[in-house]
Protein backbone atom coordinates (compact mmCIF):
# COMPACT_ATOMS: atom_id res chain seq x y z
CA UNK A 1 0.00 0.00 0.00
CA UNK A 2 1.53 3.00 -0.70
CA UNK A 3 2.22 5.48 2.17
CA UNK A 4 0.06 8.68 2.57
CA UNK A 5 1.60 11.86 2.41
CA UNK A 6 -0.73 14.69 2.69
CA UNK A 7 -0.78 18.04 0.90
CA UNK A 8 -2.01 20.72 3.22
CA UNK A 9 -2.47 23.83 1.57
CA UNK A 10 -3.41 27.03 3.03
CA UNK A 11 -4.73 30.36 1.09
CA UNK A 12 -3.48 32.69 3.95
CA UNK A 13 0.45 33.01 5.21
CA UNK A 14 -1.54 32.96 9.04
CA UNK A 15 -3.01 30.23 8.30
CA UNK A 16 0.31 28.31 7.40
CA UNK A 17 2.55 29.78 10.60
CA UNK A 18 -0.35 27.86 12.44
CA UNK A 19 0.08 24.59 10.78
CA UNK A 20 3.55 24.87 11.05
CA UNK A 21 3.75 25.22 14.28
CA UNK A 22 2.16 21.74 14.64
CA UNK A 23 5.21 19.65 13.07
CA UNK A 24 7.62 17.43 14.15
CA UNK A 25 10.82 16.55 12.40
CA UNK A 26 10.49 19.75 10.24
CA UNK A 27 12.21 20.55 7.10
CA UNK A 28 12.17 23.24 4.75
CA UNK A 29 12.21 23.22 0.81
CA UNK A 30 12.37 26.76 -0.72
CA UNK A 31 11.67 26.61 -4.66
CA UNK A 32 10.11 29.00 -6.95
CA UNK A 33 9.24 31.81 -4.23
CA UNK A 34 7.38 29.24 -2.31
CA UNK A 35 8.25 27.60 1.26
CA UNK A 36 7.52 23.69 1.92
CA UNK A 37 7.63 22.75 5.08
CA UNK A 38 7.35 19.05 5.44
CA UNK A 39 6.97 16.80 8.85
CA UNK A 40 4.66 14.80 10.21
CA UNK A 41 1.81 15.68 12.37
CA UNK A 42 0.26 12.65 14.62
CA UNK A 43 3.26 10.90 12.64
CA UNK A 44 0.94 11.26 9.91
CA UNK A 45 3.70 12.67 6.61
CA UNK A 46 2.57 16.23 5.53
CA UNK A 47 3.84 19.22 3.22
CA UNK A 48 2.18 22.05 4.18
CA UNK A 49 2.32 25.20 1.91
CA UNK A 50 0.97 28.73 1.32
CA UNK A 51 -0.87 28.27 -2.07
CA UNK A 52 0.09 31.83 -2.70
CA UNK A 53 -2.90 34.17 -4.78
CA UNK A 54 -5.15 33.58 -7.78
CA UNK A 55 -5.35 30.75 -9.99
CA UNK A 56 -1.94 30.81 -11.73
CA UNK A 57 0.08 31.09 -8.45
CA UNK A 58 -1.96 28.00 -7.01
CA UNK A 59 -2.04 25.84 -9.48
CA UNK A 60 1.62 26.13 -9.86
CA UNK A 61 2.05 25.07 -6.34
CA UNK A 62 0.42 22.23 -6.06
CA UNK A 63 1.29 21.02 -9.29
CA UNK A 64 5.02 21.44 -7.29
CA UNK A 65 3.66 18.98 -4.45
CA UNK A 66 2.09 16.72 -6.53
CA UNK A 67 4.87 16.25 -9.06
CA UNK A 68 8.20 16.78 -6.42
CA UNK A 69 6.76 16.25 -2.93
CA UNK A 70 4.72 13.27 -4.02
CA UNK A 71 1.36 14.06 -1.98
CA UNK A 72 -0.88 11.32 -2.24
CA UNK A 73 -4.32 13.88 -1.26
CA UNK A 74 -4.93 17.36 -0.75
CA UNK A 75 -6.45 19.60 1.88
CA UNK A 76 -6.94 22.86 1.20
CA UNK A 77 -8.06 25.52 3.85
CA UNK A 78 -8.79 29.47 3.62
CA UNK A 79 -11.66 32.91 3.24
CA UNK A 80 -13.90 33.35 0.75
CA UNK A 81 -16.67 35.84 0.27
CA UNK A 82 -19.89 35.29 0.73
CA UNK A 83 -22.67 34.93 -2.64
CA UNK A 84 -25.46 33.43 -1.04
CA UNK A 85 -27.48 35.81 1.39
CA UNK A 86 -27.59 32.83 3.72
CA UNK A 87 -24.03 32.89 4.80
CA UNK A 88 -22.77 34.55 7.61
CA UNK A 89 -19.28 35.72 8.42
CA UNK A 90 -17.89 32.57 10.02
CA UNK A 91 -19.71 30.08 8.43
CA UNK A 92 -17.91 27.16 6.65
CA UNK A 93 -18.54 26.26 2.88
CA UNK A 94 -17.10 22.84 2.06
CA UNK A 95 -17.07 22.51 -1.76
CA UNK A 96 -19.21 19.68 -3.24
CA UNK A 97 -17.75 21.75 -6.78
CA UNK A 98 -16.01 24.28 -7.93
CA UNK A 99 -15.90 26.47 -11.05
CA UNK A 100 -13.92 28.99 -12.47
CA UNK A 101 -16.21 31.94 -13.01
CA UNK A 102 -13.74 33.93 -15.20
CA UNK A 103 -13.33 30.87 -17.77
CA UNK A 104 -15.33 32.16 -20.84
CA UNK A 105 -14.23 30.35 -24.45
CA UNK A 106 -17.55 30.07 -26.22
CA UNK A 107 -18.50 30.39 -28.91
CA UNK A 108 -15.24 27.52 -29.10
CA UNK A 109 -17.11 25.85 -25.87
CA UNK A 110 -19.58 26.29 -23.33
CA UNK A 111 -19.30 29.07 -20.82
CA UNK A 112 -17.34 28.07 -17.91
CA UNK A 113 -15.81 24.43 -19.41
CA UNK A 114 -12.24 23.94 -19.17
CA UNK A 115 -10.53 23.36 -22.21
CA UNK A 116 -9.60 19.71 -23.30
CA UNK A 117 -11.65 18.51 -19.96
CA UNK A 118 -15.17 18.84 -21.27
CA UNK A 119 -16.16 19.69 -17.93
CA UNK A 120 -17.37 23.61 -16.14
CA UNK A 121 -17.48 21.85 -12.77
CA UNK A 122 -14.61 19.62 -10.52
CA UNK A 123 -16.61 17.62 -7.92
CA UNK A 124 -14.14 16.21 -4.87
CA UNK A 125 -14.71 12.42 -4.50
CA UNK A 126 -17.53 12.01 -2.07
CA UNK A 127 -15.38 9.94 0.73
CA UNK A 128 -12.97 13.04 1.01
CA UNK A 129 -15.88 15.24 1.03
CA UNK A 130 -18.19 12.97 3.50
CA UNK A 131 -15.19 12.86 5.93
CA UNK A 132 -14.78 16.67 5.82
CA UNK A 133 -18.90 17.33 6.05
CA UNK A 134 -18.30 15.07 9.19
CA UNK A 135 -15.20 16.79 10.84
CA UNK A 136 -16.88 20.00 10.35
CA UNK A 137 -19.99 19.24 11.83
CA UNK A 138 -18.27 18.10 15.14
CA UNK A 139 -16.23 21.13 15.44
CA UNK A 140 -19.32 23.28 15.36
CA UNK A 141 -21.34 21.11 17.89
CA UNK A 142 -18.97 20.75 20.26
CA UNK A 143 -18.42 24.84 19.86
CA UNK A 144 -14.75 23.86 19.55
CA UNK A 145 -14.67 27.01 16.64
CA UNK A 146 -16.72 29.71 18.44
CA UNK A 147 -14.35 28.34 21.18
CA UNK A 148 -10.92 29.49 19.86
CA UNK A 149 -12.49 33.30 19.94
CA UNK A 150 -12.12 35.61 22.57
CA UNK A 151 -16.10 37.25 23.58
CA UNK A 152 -14.90 40.46 22.15
CA UNK A 153 -13.90 38.80 19.19
CA UNK A 154 -16.78 36.75 18.42
CA UNK A 155 -18.97 39.99 19.08
CA UNK A 156 -16.51 42.22 16.76
CA UNK A 157 -16.82 39.61 14.43
CA UNK A 158 -20.48 38.76 14.44
CA UNK A 159 -19.59 35.17 14.56
CA UNK A 160 -21.96 33.78 17.12
CA UNK A 161 -23.08 30.19 15.83
CA UNK A 162 -21.25 29.57 12.61
CA UNK A 163 -22.93 26.54 10.00
CA UNK A 164 -21.30 24.59 7.75
CA UNK A 165 -22.82 24.18 4.49
CA UNK A 166 -21.96 22.16 1.33
CA UNK A 167 -22.61 23.15 -2.26
CA UNK A 168 -20.64 25.20 -5.30
CA UNK A 169 -17.59 27.63 -4.56
CA UNK A 170 -16.48 29.80 -7.86
CA UNK A 171 -13.15 30.97 -8.63
CA UNK A 172 -11.37 33.49 -10.44
CA UNK A 173 -8.81 36.21 -10.66
CA UNK A 174 -10.78 39.11 -8.99
CA UNK A 175 -11.32 40.28 -5.25
CA UNK A 176 -14.94 40.66 -4.96
CA UNK A 177 -16.22 44.30 -3.68
CA UNK A 178 -19.45 45.66 -5.36
CA UNK A 179 -22.92 44.88 -5.05
CA UNK A 180 -22.84 45.34 -9.11
CA UNK A 181 -20.23 43.01 -9.53
CA UNK A 182 -21.92 40.08 -6.51
CA UNK A 183 -24.85 40.75 -8.49
CA UNK A 184 -23.20 40.22 -11.80
CA UNK A 185 -22.22 36.68 -10.78
CA UNK A 186 -25.16 35.74 -9.18
CA UNK A 187 -26.92 36.56 -12.37
CA UNK A 188 -24.70 33.40 -14.29
CA UNK A 189 -24.13 31.27 -11.73
CA UNK A 190 -26.87 31.49 -8.87
CA UNK A 191 -26.23 28.43 -7.34
CA UNK A 192 -22.82 29.62 -6.38
CA UNK A 193 -22.42 29.76 -2.15
CA UNK A 194 -19.15 32.26 -1.92
CA UNK A 195 -15.97 33.11 -4.23
CA UNK A 196 -12.53 33.32 -3.63
CA UNK A 197 -9.00 32.94 -5.92
CA UNK A 198 -7.82 29.48 -5.99
CA UNK A 199 -9.84 26.39 -5.26
CA UNK A 200 -10.93 25.58 -8.29
CA UNK A 201 -7.96 25.60 -10.15
CA UNK A 202 -6.60 23.43 -7.82
CA UNK A 203 -9.49 20.94 -7.80
CA UNK A 204 -8.20 21.39 -11.89
CA UNK A 205 -4.73 19.90 -11.21
CA UNK A 206 -5.83 17.33 -8.78
CA UNK A 207 -8.26 16.18 -10.91
CA UNK A 208 -5.91 16.18 -14.30
CA UNK A 209 -3.36 13.98 -11.63
CA UNK A 210 -5.93 11.91 -9.65
CA UNK A 211 -4.78 13.15 -6.64
CA UNK A 212 -8.43 13.13 -4.12
CA UNK A 213 -9.16 16.38 -2.37
CA UNK A 214 -11.50 18.50 -0.51
CA UNK A 215 -11.49 22.83 -0.42
CA UNK A 216 -12.79 24.47 2.86
CA UNK A 217 -13.70 28.08 2.92
CA UNK A 218 -14.39 30.20 5.94
CA UNK A 219 -16.15 32.70 4.70
CA UNK A 220 -14.58 36.54 5.90
CA UNK A 221 -16.70 38.82 4.03
CA UNK A 222 -19.92 39.30 1.68
CA UNK A 223 -18.20 39.94 -1.25
CA UNK A 224 -19.80 43.21 -1.42
CA UNK A 225 -18.57 47.12 -0.81
CA UNK A 226 -17.84 45.94 2.70
CA UNK A 227 -15.38 43.49 1.81
CA UNK A 228 -12.10 45.55 2.74
CA UNK A 229 -13.63 46.29 5.75
CA UNK A 230 -12.08 44.27 8.86
CA UNK A 231 -10.93 41.40 5.88
CA UNK A 232 -7.43 41.15 6.79
CA UNK A 233 -8.13 41.25 10.97
CA UNK A 234 -10.73 38.59 10.49
CA UNK A 235 -8.09 36.29 8.45
CA UNK A 236 -5.58 37.37 10.85
CA UNK A 237 -7.52 36.93 14.14
CA UNK A 238 -10.06 34.59 13.40
CA UNK A 239 -10.21 32.26 10.21
CA UNK A 240 -5.94 31.52 11.03
CA UNK A 241 -7.33 29.99 13.97
CA UNK A 242 -10.57 27.90 12.11
CA UNK A 243 -7.98 26.74 9.61
CA UNK A 244 -5.61 24.87 12.00
CA UNK A 245 -8.10 23.46 14.22
CA UNK A 246 -9.82 22.32 10.69
CA UNK A 247 -6.72 21.00 9.27
CA UNK A 248 -6.22 19.42 12.45
CA UNK A 249 -9.73 17.68 12.89
CA UNK A 250 -9.32 16.35 9.10
CA UNK A 251 -5.54 15.00 9.66
CA UNK A 252 -7.75 12.82 12.76
CA UNK A 253 -10.33 11.90 10.27
CA UNK A 254 -9.41 11.40 6.88
CA UNK A 255 -5.70 10.00 7.30
CA UNK A 256 -7.02 6.84 9.50
N1 LIG B 1 -11.61 35.70 -0.65
C1 LIG B 1 -12.17 36.22 0.46
N2 LIG B 1 -13.05 37.18 0.17
C2 LIG B 1 -13.08 37.28 -1.18
C3 LIG B 1 -13.78 38.11 -2.09
N3 LIG B 1 -14.63 39.03 -1.65
N4 LIG B 1 -13.54 37.95 -3.42
C4 LIG B 1 -12.64 37.00 -3.85
N5 LIG B 1 -11.94 36.22 -3.03
C5 LIG B 1 -12.16 36.34 -1.71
Amino acid sequence: MIKKRIGILGAMPEEITGIVGLLKNKQEVVKGMRTYYVGTINNIEVVVVFSRWGKVASATTVTHLIVEFGITELFFTGVAGAINPDLNIGDIVIASSLIQHDLDARPIMDRFEIPLLGKTNLCPPKEMLDKAVESIGELLSDESLVHLLSSSQSEIFSVLNPKVVVGQIASGDQFFASHEDKGNLLAILPEVLCVEMEGAAVAQVCFEYNIPYVVIRTISDEANDNSVVNFKEFVSQVASRFGVEIIEKLLKKIAL
